[in-house]
């Protein structure tokens, strides 16, 4: 057990969950860095991308994404978004995809989803850009905002595995089931999952309710709210381990 393990136990914020056995995802890398490749042929030139993309910077992979025709999402978007934020933060907020909006302006969370995730931050002092970074699952916007398939959230994950080991966040708060199976690489119930700290590469995650999601089932704002103290919490444990 690392020391910061240790201390987060101590605080009852451990242990840290990892779910491996029910991969979610048929050609992404596991946790462990294995290739689980969805069938033998294909593995070759998947791996070879996948390699690329682990060794971009920024500005590649802001072009690269910006071009990428690697999944069918990109045959109807008008741009694809990256993410937004600082390139340096503690947290990492993962969303869906993004909606029309964000599709017209290149920003994730730029809606009204968007919105309600700006006062989610707020209400844990936390602003857009400062010390935080917001993504998505996937980078280009699904048709009618339908939920991504598994080969789309696939195809999109290096980028956001890359995103994760040049950002190196303190924590990650997955929004929402796909963001969180696409991190997890695990079916993920996200009523079950909250107040869990996951494992995500040795980096704690959390996982809650997507802001869409809330704006239509203002019930369970209320745990969003604690799932959002449950993330102060732990990275206050975090930050104590000056980590
Ligand atoms: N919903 C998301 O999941 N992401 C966005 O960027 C906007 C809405
Ligand atoms: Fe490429 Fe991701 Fe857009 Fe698919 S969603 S085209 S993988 S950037």
């Amino acid at each position: 057990m690392t020391r910061r393990e240790s201390i987060l136990r101590e605080m009852g914020l451990a242990p840290l969950w990892r779910l491996r056995d029910k991969p979610a995802l048929p050609t992404q890398a596991t946790a462990e860095g294995e290739p689980m490749p969805a069938s033998p042929a294909a593995a070759p030139a998947a791996d070879e991308r996948t390699r690329r993309i682990a060794a971009m910077g920024w500005d590649e992979l802001k072009s690269t994404v910006a071009e990428c025709r690697d999944c069918r999402l990109c045959e109807q978007r008008k741009q694809a978004v990256l993410g937004v934020g600082d390139i340096e933060a503690d947290w990492l907020f993962v969303g869906e995809g993004p909606g029309a909006e964000e599709d017209e302006k290149g920003e994730p969370f730029v809606g009204q989803a968007g919105k309600l995730l700006d006062a989610m931050l707020a209400a844990i002092d936390l602003q857009r850009g400062r010390k935080v970074y917001i993504g998505n699952a996937v980078k280009c916007r699904p048709p009618n905002n339908r939920t991504p398939e598994l080969e789309e959230t696939a195809a999109c994950f290096p980028y956001l595995q890359r995103q994760i080991e040049l950002i190196r966040p303190k924590l990650i708060v997955a929004l929402g089931k796909p963001a969180a199976e696409t991190l997890l690489n695990a079916e993920v119930k996200v009523g079950a999952s909250r107040g869990r700290l996951f494992d995500y590469r040795g980096i704690p995650l959390i996982v809650t309710y997507h802001p869409a999601y809330l704006l239509r089932n203002l019930a369970d704002k209320a745990k969003a709210w604690e799932d959002l103290c449950f993330a102060r919490r732990t990275m206050k444990g975090l930050d104590d381990v000056g980590g």
